[in-house]
């Protein structure tokens, strides 16, 4: 038992779905942070970051999880936000790419979309898998706001036409993913996680649903991928944007998925005229809870482990691309590996 029991890294889940349907609203709701509003007209142009540690995790889903069944043993969850916009599917490849599973969002008024489909067909390629948030419940006909709760006992308190309402638009998801080759069912009423996708209604704007949505990604993380999310030494670490940053100069951020960064370390990266080698001078990381992509008071750090999202400071990196595996080199790495490394790059 005591080997099953292996130290754990915070998995990675990636929020996709069609333009508009409030991926990166929820993440505000999650944070207590206005990262939307800022965004030019309201869309999504890069992938975004964010780590939300143990603490924000419990605290979350408290409301769900009064009896304490949920036991959280994962270090955290860092979440990809990525864009809806039709034009950025590169990004949607990249960022599921990233991801041990992910969130669908869906608006509950508008149904599956087309890049509902775009990324429902990415994750059925990659064998991802997910869960579908049915957002924008507060739309209902007389939906009566209950801020932060856990979507049942929201659902238990509301009036009849609500709750119809809800019913009938939720009936329609349901089918419009048969259509697309999926039994679906609302998560507490799926007796199979392996063959059902669940169904979690959420508000962005009231925060109802959002512990059930932690708590079910984390709870199918820890139960059905434990292998996968068991940490690993060797490093996993994929460049998502080459960066100029006032006073520093050029940085990378990086999704760092698997094993640790160190300061001082010397690393390989793709760049536009051949292999980069170059030594790691800065580790930043924005606080917890706060977006990689939002210009912040970053936080120096000597060592980073997966999975987080990392902006690295070094020399040499103005032609460093972009969705490119990054690699260590240690002492302990011979010539012959590096060569190795520098051809793939
Ligand atoms: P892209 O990243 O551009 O694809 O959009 P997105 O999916 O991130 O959606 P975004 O968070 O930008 O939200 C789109 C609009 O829907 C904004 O005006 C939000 O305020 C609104 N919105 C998001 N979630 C909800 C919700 O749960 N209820 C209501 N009423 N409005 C919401
Ligand atoms: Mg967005
Ligand atoms: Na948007």
């Amino acid at each position: 038992q005591a080997a099953a029991e292996a130290t754990l890294r915070s998995p990675i889940c990636c929020v996709l779905g069609h333009v508009d349907t409030g991926k990166t609203k929820l993440l505000d709701n999650i944070r207590s942070t206005n990262v939307q509003d800022g965004e030019a007209g309201g869309i999504t142009q890069q992938i975004g970051a964010t780590f939300v540690p143990t603490s924000a995790l419990a605290q979350r889903t408290a409301v769900i999880n009064r009896q304490g069944r949920l036991e959280l043993k994962v270090p955290g969850l860092l979440v990809i936000d990525t864009p809806g916009h039709e034009s950025f599917s590169n990004l949607r490849l990249r960022g599921s790419s990233l991801c041990d599973i992910a969130i669908l969002v869906v608006d509950i008024q508008h149904g599956l979309e087309q890049q509902t489909i775009e990324s429902i067909s990415i994750l059925k390629k990659r064998k991802t898998p997910f869960v579908v948030a049915i957002n924008k419940i507060d739309v209902c006909y007389g939906w009566t706001p209950r801020l932060h709760s856990g979507f049942r006992a929201s659902f238990k308190n509301q009036k009849g036409h609500a709750q119809k309402h809800f019913n009938e638009l939720a009936s329609k998801i349901v089918l419009q993913l048969a259509e697309q080759g999926f039994n679906a069912a609302l998560y507490y009423e799926n007796k199979d996680l392996k063959k059902t996708v669940s169904l979690v209604p959420t508000s962005a704007k009231t925060g109802e649903g959002i512990p059930d949505l932690l708590g079910l990604i984390v709870q199918l993380t820890q139960r059905w991928m434990a292998t996968r999310i068991s940490f690993k030494t060797n490093v996993e670490c994929t460049i998502l944007e080459v960066k100029k940053v006032q006073g520093l100069g050029t940085t990378v951020d990086v999704i760092l998925s698997q094993g640790s960064l160190k300061q001082g370390q010397t690393i390989v990266l793709c760049g536009l005229d051949g292999p980069i080698r170059t030594t790691i001078r800065e580790l930043l990381m924005p606080q917890p809870l706060r977006e990689l992509r939002v210009k912040s008071n970053y936080v120096s750090h000597k060592v980073v482990s997966a999975a987080q999202g990392v902006k690295i400071f070094a020399k040499h990196l103005e032609s460093a691309v972009a969705g490119t595996p990054l690699y260590v080199i240690d002492d302990n790495t011979d010539e012959s590996r590096i060569k190795e490394i520098e051809e793939k790059v």
